[in-house]
């Protein structure tokens, strides 16, 4: 069942958070739906605009469509990721049941104004807007922000923006950061900054961006066979999830965890059996692993049961 963000923050606000988790192809959209299923779990599906122009915007949406029919228990939403003013209007008009406008590498008033159309031509329709202030580091679509260039959620700021802007959401900078190399400086979650921020947007949902664990084991597996990840590569830890869920995260972002297991599974597939070349046989692998990997997300997350 398609669902507003609305219906699922309501719920979920101080208690659990939902998995919003980027896909790119029908591998991963089996896995993430075949886990929510298992698990009773609500979720967000959500898309960037290059995995957008991937698949296809038209592909992408009706293999998310597809799967709510081969498993119609599933509550979901559907999202669009670090968007702009022209891919939140065509998502919107595509039927996504939320979009975020990322204007976040602007100034403040920028960041105030382009948010405001965004939810000015998503509101009569019914749909969900999360807008962000402060700047993460790392590599996000075709963005590199520079770790010196990253900029904590100002909390004095917040309040004002959302109260401006009229957005639903807002995810905050607060330490993570994109892709693999999280907390390079080894100061993971800012918690006093996201308690501010909830202090100054009581019961308002928020969302972290960079959510992804990035754990050890995986990293050492890909590099044992054949891979060349960096060593200090980190993520967030469960206990830090754990945590920010009371100051109203509602939301935790996830996309690198399953790009990992993607190559994780691949790499030990073909290194395992050379002689093979079959995609379905490492697909089905990764979409069983998807699902086991997803399961124990749910839990860390407290989501499971919720649907
Ligand atoms: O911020 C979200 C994702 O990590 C970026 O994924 O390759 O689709 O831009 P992308
Ligand atoms: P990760 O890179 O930690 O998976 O974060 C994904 C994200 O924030 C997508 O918007
Ligand atoms: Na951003
Ligand atoms: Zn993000």
């Amino acid at each position: 069942m398609l669902v507003s963000p609305h219906i699922l923050f309501n719920h979920c606000y101080g208690k659990y958070t939902i998995a919003a988790v980027n896909v790119f192809n029908m591998e991963q959209i089996h896995g993430l739906f075949a886990a929510a299923e298992y698990s009773s779990t609500p979720i967000i599906v959500q898309v960037t605009p290059v995995a957008r122009n991937y698949a296809h915007p038209t592909m992408i949406m009706a293999m998310i469509k597809a799967a709510a029919k081969i498993y119609p228990k599933v509550v979901f939403s559907i999202h669009l990721d670090h968007g702009n003013e022209t891919h939140a209007l065509d998502a919107i008009d595509q039927g996504y049941t939320s979009v975020m406008i990322d204007a976040s590498h602007d100034d403040f008033e920028s960041n105030i104004q382009r948010t405001k159309t965004v939810v000015e031509a998503a509101h009569p329709r019914n749909v969900f807007v999360e807008a962000e202030l402060g700047v993460l580091s790392g590599v996000e679509d075709d963005l590199s922000v520079a770790e010196n260039h990253a900029k904590y959620t100002d909390p004095c700021q917040a309040k004002e923006f959302v109260d401006r802007s009229g957005c639903d959401s807002l995810a905050v900078a607060i330490g993570t950061s994109h892709g693999a190399y999280k907390f390079s400086g080894g100061k993971g979650l800012q918690f006093a900054v996201l308690e501010k921020i909830q202090q100054a947007l009581p019961e308002f949902p928020l969302v972290l961006h960079g959510s992804s664990g990035v754990k050890r084991n995986d990293i050492d597996e890909i590099n044992r066979l054949g891979g060349a990840l960096l060593k200090n590569a980190s993520g967030v830890t469960d206990e830090e999830i754990k945590k920010a869920i009371p100051y109203g995260i509602c939301k935790v972002n996830i996309a690198t965890d399953l790009r990992l297991l993607w190559t994780k599974v691949h790499r030990l597939f073909f290194a395992e059996h050379p002689d093979q070349f079959d995609p379905v046989v490492p697909g089905k692998m990764y979409m069983e692993a998807y699902k086991t990997f997803m399961i124990e997300r749910f839990e860390v997350f407290g989501s499971k049961g919720k649907a």
